[in-house]
């Protein structure tokens, strides 16, 4: 039996336009946005590594910059702050450009994910691979990727990460039709629609920002036609791989944050904070009392 390539390599999109959150990401991409004290994507680029996706493909756009420059040397801020003997921050700022291989490609016009994705090809050649979206968190202590990795080896093919949402909610995402798989949560994709309406959504699992893709993804995405809002859609790309290899999807039930999304990003930034040593007890005090004053709350004025 020949044995199935290891997953390696990792391509975080980057490119996006990040309209959500004007006018904060009109210079800035809105995976840099701060979570806690961390830009988001390096929240990203630490689960690579922890799943072992030491070779990191960012597919950045117009903002580039500040990507490159987060996860690069910093010399004078490091030689300053060894003046300074201020040790714990240098190496906080160490941290992100020793973390991985990080490298760059250009996605040109933002014309979706299933485009931004078509870029990593040469980088990628013909092993399977990770997608994690660069705005997308998944809480550390939550071990997705590792098993999407697994199940990928098991199975072979592609594997996507689901989430069951509200009914009402699902013609935000991409939804799978699902058939049992070789473990409880671990199912057969049968079918892919990229945000259909409320009323013919064959499930109420959402596709959330992993995967872990075969390499014949590409060959899809090259001729893929335009989708929905005008852009090409990964989702209609592992539609039609599933015509040709196995898809499974693994549900997640753990805790994920959509930091493209001002109310979630909010919601991480306060969760992450809550649960750190330094921050989480004044933070957690603070917000007792706000939360008292505020208008209907018991024994508010
Ligand atoms: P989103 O749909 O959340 O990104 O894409 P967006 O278009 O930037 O967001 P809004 O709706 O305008 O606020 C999910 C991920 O895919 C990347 C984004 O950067 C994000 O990490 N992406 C999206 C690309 O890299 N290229 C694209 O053309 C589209």
């Amino acid at each position: 039996m020949t044995v199935p390539p290891r997953v390696t390599k990792a391509v975080i999109p980057a490119a996006g336009l990040g309209t959500r959150f004007l006018p904060a990401t009109k210079a800035t991409p809105k995976e840099m946005l701060p979570v806690v004290d961390k830009p988001a994507i390096q929240y990203v680029v630490e689960e690579a590594v922890r799943a072992g996706l030491d070779d990191v493909l960012m597919i950045t756009g117009r903002n580039k910059r500040p990507l490159e420059d987060h996860f690069d040397r910093a010399v004078e801020l490091e030689l300053a702050l060894e003046a300074k003997g201020d040790l714990d921050r240098l190496a906080a700022v160490r941290a992100s450009s020793e973390l991985a291989a990080v490298h760059y490609v250009r996605q040109g016009d933002a014309k979706g994910l299933g485009h931004a994705v078509l870029a990593a090809a040469q980088h990628v050649g013909h092993e399977p691979f990770a997608v994690l979206l660069g705005d997308d968190l998944i809480d550390f202590r939550d071990h997705l990727l590792e098993q999407m990795v697994e199940v990928q080896a098991r199975e072979g093919g592609s594997v996507i990460a689901l989430m069951e949402v509200p009914h009402d909610q699902i013609s935000m995402y991409g939804c799978a039709a699902v058939e049992p798989g070789p473990a409880d949560d671990v199912v057969r994709i049968t079918g892919l629609v990229e945000k259909p309406p409320v009323d013919e959504a064959p499930s109420d699992l959402a596709i959330i920002g992993r995967y872990v893709l075969s390499p014949t993804v590409f060959e899809v995405l090259r001729t893929l036609p335009v989708g929905r809002g005008g852009e090409y859609q990964l989702t209609d790309a592992i539609q039609e791989l599933i015509a040709v290899e196995p898809v499974h999807g693994v549900v997640f039930r753990g805790r994920r944050y959509d930091t493209g999304d001002r109310l979630d990003y909010l919601k991480a930034v306060v969760r992450l904070a809550a649960d750190r040593e330094d921050l989480g007890p004044p933070l957690l005090d603070w917000l007792r009392e706000w939360l008292a004053e505020q208008p209907g709350a018991q024994g508010a004025p």
